[in-house]
């Protein structure tokens, strides 16, 4: 946990007697706290009676947060999973099972900025080599899974995030960048050690996954036919 604050919900100390997954330090205790709290009541309040061990996976991901908002980190110690188990009345290595299985969650501390870089073929193609070298050059790193010095940045290779037609692309955190090359990435990685958050999705004039520099089909009135004489709708007037 170097590089980030403590926080009162989080005891830290060495790991307990039950078998950690993964060998960094532990803390040795972990509380829901007020938000965790009030989001559990609505999550739980959606399955049966009975049922309730089907919200394992909102509720891993809701210690992820809080862990975020506390620590900086998004991740999930064992303790909390233990307390997820509790809360939920399973056995602490079903659990285990979830967590350690699905990429979206983190069982070791990650950088205030979790950099997850697609390098898959549409991403690769596109440049995603780029991405990744300015990456690791404005982080400080020389491979995936290594936090910055400054405790800033995480970056993990990630396969396809579909988000391909606006190839290359990364999520940061819970937001994707898209159209990046070596520049737009730099940029994007000092302005958030500055503190800021850049406009989420296209790096590029492109609105959401629209062509590039605007539409350029469905651009006549109902009943008008393109250029292919095929009938063209205009979106706003169907
Ligand atoms: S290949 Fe990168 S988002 Fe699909």
């Amino acid at each position: 946990m170097s590089g980030h604050a403590s926080a009162e919900n989080i005891g830290h100390g060495s790991p307990g007697h039950a078998p950690a997954p993964s060998t960094h330090e532990q803390p040795s205790s972990f509380t829901f706290d007020a938000q965790s709290e009030a989001e559990i009541g609505r999550i739980l309040a959606k399955y049966p009676e009975g049922r309730q061990a089907s919200g394992v996976m909102p509720l891993l991901y809701l210690v992820q947060d809080q862990m975020r908002r506390q620590t900086g980190s998004a991740w999930i110690p064992r303790v909390a999973m233990d307390a997820v188990a509790r809360r939920l009345t399973m056995p602490p290595i079903r659990v285990y099972e979830v967590a350690t299985f699905y990429l979206m969650f983190n069982i070791r501390p990650v950088g205030r900025y979790h950099l997850q870089i697609c390098t898959t073929t549409p991403c690769w193609l596109r440049g995603s080599d780029e991405v990744v070298a300015a990456c690791k050059a404005v982080a400080g790193v020389s491979k995936f899974e290594e936090m910055s010095p400054d405790g800033m940045f995480t970056l993990t290779e990630v396969e396809c995030l579909g988000a391909c037609v606006n190839a290359p692309m990364m999520q940061v955190n819970d937001d994707y960048y898209e159209d990046l090359d070596g520049d737009s990435t730099r940029r994007l990685l000092e302005a958030l050690k500055r503190g800021e958050t850049p406009p989420r999705g296209p790096q590029i004039d492109r609105y959401n996954s629209a062509p590039v520099g605007g539409r350029t089909t469905l651009l006549g009135e109902v009943g008008e036919r393109s250029a292919d004489g095929q009938p063209d709708r205009h979106p706003d007037t169907v």
